[in-house]
């Protein structure tokens, strides 16, 4: 099937990153939320990382409107009807996901690809809740989306060769660079980053060193763009934690388990950049 009209529900950082990369590349876009204000919120994200890429000369104006106007927003799940492709991209919940992708296999044509943004849950257990497990895949984006090259495709048990080439293809049309996956918790990045940062956590917690020498540490001292500490708040605390609570529970090692100081920011709600505050402070408009 030609895909032109991708649905993409989840209007957070990453729905809206990924978005906004899929209305540049040419595709048609629904952009869809729990409510309209949360949908337009997303757009609001996007139009606003449109306007600094034009700012910096990197597109002109009249390329960042035809992108914007590819992009309709709303929080009508079943307008996910008229996608020749899904990419989901809730919160980090596997209930809520598996709800999500038997609504998904109800409402969509068969044949549609139903893709997760996922960080670390299972394909396989989504592809379970469908119908349809062989177009049931993982196409795993990095934040910032706009930026970051790598996607990770993440083969379920049951996921068919075609739909992995399918959004390879995807992938490479969007200008990413994929890899593909065979399903593990945490796949291939989280396996090593979310650790790291979690030692990190450990480091600060016992007093080794401040936050900001840590991340000098990595910085200065592993050409790291930026300290894992700083890189915690970019991603969100909770999805830090969730990500570590996967691969504790899934790999049942004793080296994945969370920082007890990662879970007590969580519970204070000190999030990172989306709350404002999470091992550093941020204006609200960061
Ligand atoms: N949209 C578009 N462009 C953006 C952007 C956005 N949201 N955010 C940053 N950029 C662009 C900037 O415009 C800038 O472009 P130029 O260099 O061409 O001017 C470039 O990215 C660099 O940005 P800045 O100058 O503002 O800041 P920086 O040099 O400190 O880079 C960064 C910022 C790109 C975030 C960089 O620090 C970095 O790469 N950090 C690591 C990010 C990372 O590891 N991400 C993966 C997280 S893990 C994940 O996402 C998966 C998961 O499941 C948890």
């Amino acid at each position: 099937m030609q895909v032109q009209h991708i649905a993409v529900i989840g209007a957070g950082t990453m729905g809206s990153g990924i978005a906004q990369v899929l209305a540049q590349s040419g595709f048609n876009v629904t952009l869809l939320d729990t409510t309209q204000d949360l949908a337009e919120k997303g757009l609001d994200k996007i139009k606003s990382s449109l306007e600094k890429m034009v700012e910096k000369g990197k597109i002109d104006k009249a390329t960042a409107m035809e992108a914007l106007a590819r992009i309709r927003c709303g929080s009508d799940l079943n307008l996910a009807a008229r996608a020749e492709l899904v990419i989901e991209a809730i919160f980090e919940e596997i209930g809520a996901k598996r709800d999500l992708f038997r609504k998904l296999d109800e409402i969509c044509p068969p044949g549609v690809i139903l893709a997760s943004n996922t960080s670390s849950l299972s394909i396989t257990e989504m592809g379970a809740a469908t119908k349809r497990p062989e177009q049931v895949i993982g196409m795993h984006f990095f934040n910032p989306v706009p930026v970051m090259q790598l996607v990770e495709i993440i083969r379920g048990q049951r996921t068919s060769e075609t739909t992995v080439e399918s959004v390879k293809e995807l992938a490479l049309a969007l200008g990413k660079k994929p890899i593909v996956v065979t399903e593990s918790p945490g796949f291939v990045v989280n396996r090593l980053l979310i650790p790291m940062i979690n030692e990190a956590i450990f480091l600060l917690q016992e007093g080794v060193a401040s936050a900001a020498d840590i991340d000098t540490a990595m910085m200065a001292g592993a050409n790291h763009p930026m300290g894992p500490l700083a890189l915690a708040d970019l991603i969100g605390l909770d999805v830090c934690l969730a990500i570590m609570e996967t691969l504790y529970r899934e790999l049942g090692e004793a080296k994945y388990r969370p920082a007890p100081l990662l879970r007590k920011m969580v519970r204070a709600g000190y999030l990172g950049r989306k709350t404002g505050r999470g091992f550093y402070e941020y204006s609200t408009s960061k």
